[in-house]
């Protein structure tokens, strides 16, 4: 295998020669590495430092090359760190890089579930970072973590959960998703939903302290809190939707999908003073984590009205000036969210279009 040397936040790797440029990719490498996810992997060690894993033991339970693991060895201040991956070449190609990096790692060349099983809640935090969709994985990893542990999970199957494949959305998360204006945000809200179901099987609550969409995947990172209470008050949470052609009621269309907070304000907060991320994903999370679900499209609006599209800071602006709160958000660069009626939204595009 032809190697190349790269560095990540501080920590310097060797990965498969791969081409360059952006679009998700990495599965035709003997060992999977796709440059795409920095963003993700440095979101992880942002995350990790803020919820302060000082003395905890973290599990990257499909490590690929190592960076995400061992930039969680070399970059955080943490108990153990263990790597596990059922690849033969991907296990030679982290011991390499541990030793590059001179960082102590367990190394195990076997499935995350069998050495979940073999380790049961010995992981406070456990890292899933499959191809594609995290659902055959979930019942080892919402047991097996240690009790108010947390999982970091990412789901590359955004085509099924934003509705291309309903069926197959039906079969693995038992949720219909809704190709919209808001598939994105409806896509997340279902992997949460399927999640927080699977957990609540174990009498465990997944509370959502971070959960995004970049692109080409969705990124999940839950608390495990212990207890069937808690676990029934999470499936509370759980709701469906039925969408009209600008907006959404509570109805029986879409879901069931989580209705909750995507994002823990005390964990944004956190990350923001650690400082190793860049503040503008952090500062756009942080105004929309006191936000409703879904959001309203300026497009699809000014499409249904016939009328042309405001610009999207007039529109927030207006909306505040009539006491509502509205922010843009990361799903979409043409959307906004707001608390206020339809009917205001609507009324602010029409005054919009009939101003000398
Ligand atoms: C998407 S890659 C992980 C990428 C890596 N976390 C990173 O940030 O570069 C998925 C990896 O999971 C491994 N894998 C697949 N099934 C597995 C399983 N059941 N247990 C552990 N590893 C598995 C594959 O060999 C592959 O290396």
């Amino acid at each position: 295998m032809k190697l190349v040397k790269l560095s990540e936040g501080e920590t310097e790797v060797f990965v498969p020669e791969h081409k360059k440029g952006p679009g998700p990719r990495g599965t035709d490498l003997p060992v999977f590495y796709n440059p795409a996810m920095e963003m993700n992997r440095d979101i992880s060690i942002s995350f990790l430092k803020a919820w302060d894993v000082n003395g905890k033991n973290l599990l990257d339970g499909m490590a690929a090359s190592g960076i995400r693991g061992i930039r969680m060895a070399n970059e955080l201040y943490s108990g153990e760190v263990t790597l596990t991956d059922v690849s033969h070449e991907s296990i030679k190609l982290m011991k390499k890089n541990a030793a590059i990096n001179d960082v102590d790692v367990d190394i195990f060349n076997e499935s995350i579930e069998s050495h979940l099983l073999n380790n049961r809640c010995k992981y406070d935090y456990v890292d899933l970072d499959p191809f594609g969709t995290p659902v055959p994985f979930l019942p080892t990893v919402l047991r097996y973590t240690a009790r108010n542990g947390v999982v970091g999970l990412s789901a590359t199957d955004t085509s099924v959960l934003c509705g291309t494949y309903t069926k197959k959305c039906l079969r693995l998360y038992s949720a219909r998703p809704e190709n919209n204006w808001c598939r994105h945000e409806n896509g997340l809200r279902i992997l949460i939903g399927h999640v927080v179901r699977e957990a609540a099987r174990y009498d465990r609550a997944a509370v959502p302290l971070l959960s995004y969409y970049d692109g080409h995947h969705f990124r999940v990172y839950v608390k495990l809190e212990a207890g069937a209470k808690k676990a029934d008050d999470a499936l509370q949470k759980l709701g469906r939707y039925d969408f009209g052609e600008y907006d959404w009621e509570e109805g029986k269309k879409t879901g069931p999908l989580w209705t909750g907070q995507l994002f823990s304000k005390k964990i944004l907060e956190r990350m923001t003073s650690v400082g190793t991320m860049e503040e503008g994903s952090l500062e756009m999370w942080k105004k929309e984590s006191s936000m409703p679900p879904f959001f309203y499209d300026n497009s699809i609006i000014s499409k249904y009205l016939k009328l042309p599209p405001p610009p999207l800071d007039y529109i927030i602006t207006e909306l505040r000036e009539r006491n509502n709160k509205s922010v843009k958000t990361h799903f979409s660069p043409t959307a906004f969210k707001t608390d206020a009626a339809s009917s205001v939204v609507l009324d602010i595009f029409k005054s919009y279009s009939s101003a000398p």
